[in-house]
């Protein structure tokens, strides 16, 4: 059988690779741990699933609905960006359904990039940046998010030409896998940065609502002029515990907005009006679930942190997602790390390497597992370090 030729540079997904290893060991009897994919372990609140179960019901839901997205959702997007931002979302002309942020961000790679193109992507960053590029037929040039610089990218290193031929940057603040938060004025310099290159920014801010110690994060579009350059994606699944239900949006540039919406038009057909309706309930609030996720997270943290601590790794406090980004021992590469503790301890954790080359020598731990199974695979990890 002969297929696309844009497959051949198409790795199979991180995550798919790494299920596929858990259930060979589980298979084989382990009884694995895993602190790898961020796939929260709660479930989903009750009076947002009584909410849905109640619009799943009402047949004005039935029908197809429209790519731009439902206009309770649209509107209650806008006025929880006033409210939490205090960034100004006109609901009928810069918001956007999204079946996931996944699912827009590759997408977006398609109505913005042509062949041989150049997308500037974070190394590490989430695969989705480089991968959806690839599939665009586009060249990556890797910005490397290094720890002395906290993890952002240092712009003044991309050589002239590099800049004047990138068409899109990726960037997401509290960032996946480093957990870097914005601490200065690194949004208004990503503006200045697109205005004056004419690159379009996307900006995932798919932990903003997952911050500790009183990090409140800002949304890339309060930035004056923002909206000029480029879009935000928000995303349900992590504040929520809701991955599996495929909502999230994206708002901001018009433009930007309006060519993924007539890609969309030509791939989906929308996302379930009871699902839209269901999310504008939620932005809509009230929003005393998250505050109480962010102290499970925090607990965990503290937890996970204090236990590696204890048997000599060093473990950065994070203010914001729900990862840990650690160095792997001497001794061991990022994939080598990862090999050993699934071989010998039954523990899943990502190694580095995965999320780009700069991610070498880290792997990256999950909060997403309760917190007696934290600390078994600690004692788990640390047993094994001694073989
Ligand atoms: C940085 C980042 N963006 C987007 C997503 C995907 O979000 P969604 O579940 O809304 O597709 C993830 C999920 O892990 C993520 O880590």
């Amino acid at each position: 059988m002969r297929f696309s030729r844009r497959m051949d540079n198409l790795a199979p997904y991180l995550f798919a690779e790494m299920e596929r290893k858990i259930s060979e060991k589980r298979k084989s009897g382990v009884d694995v741990i895993s602190l790898g994919i961020g796939d929260p372990d709660l479930p989903t609140p009750a009076y947002i699933v009584e909410e849905m179960q109640r619009q799943v019901a009402d047949p004005a839901n039935d029908r197809y609905p429209s790519n731009w997205g439902h206009p309770e959702y649209a509107r209650a997007a806008a006025s929880f960006y006033e409210r939490r931002f205090g960034v100004d979302i006109d609901p009928t002309q810069e918001f956007m359904a999204l079946l996931g942020a996944k699912e827009g961000l590759a997408h977006i790679c398609l109505s913005m990039l042509d062949v041989g193109d150049l997308a500037l992507v974070p190394d590490p960053g989430y695969p989705v940046y480089s991968g959806g590029s690839i599939l665009a037929g586009a060249e990556v040039r890797y910005l490397r998010l290094k720890p002395e610089k906290g993890f952002l990218p240092d712009l003044d290193d991309i050589s002239e030409e590099d800049a004047q031929r990138a068409k899109v940057l990726f960037i997401g603040y509290p960032n996946n896998p480093t957990a870097a938060v914005i601490e200065d004025d690194f949004f208004e310099r990503v503006v200045a940065f697109a205005k004056r290159y004419d690159i379009a920014v996307i900006h995932d801010n798919a932990y903003s609502e997952l911050t500790y110690d009183g990090y409140v994060a800002p949304s890339f579009l309060a930035v004056p002029g923002a909206k000029d350059v480029g879009v935000e994606f928000f995303s349900f699944s992590k504040p929520f515990n809701m991955t599996g239900w495929r909502t999230g949006f994206a708002v901001g540039n018009h433009d930007i907005l309006e060519h993924l919406w007539r890609l969309k038009t030509n791939m989906d057909s929308g996302m379930f009006d009871a699902l839209q309706r269901t999310s504008a309930f939620i932005l809509n609030g009230p929003w005393d679930f998250v505050q109480e996720m962010c102290e499970v997270y925090r607990r965990r943290r503290d937890l996970l942190g204090e236990a590696l601590t204890s048997v000599g790794m060093q473990v950065p406090k994070i203010r914001g997602t729900i990862y840990m980004w650690i160095p792997v021992p001497a001794g061991y590469t990022s994939a080598g790390f990862s090999e050993h503790v699934l071989e010998q301890a039954g523990v899943v954790v990502t190694p580095g390497s995965g999320y780009g080359p700069a991610g070498e020598g880290f792997v990256r731990l999950s909060l997403t597992t309760p917190d007696d199974r934290i600390a078994e695979a600690v004692e788990r990890i640390e047993r094994s370090l001694r073989l």
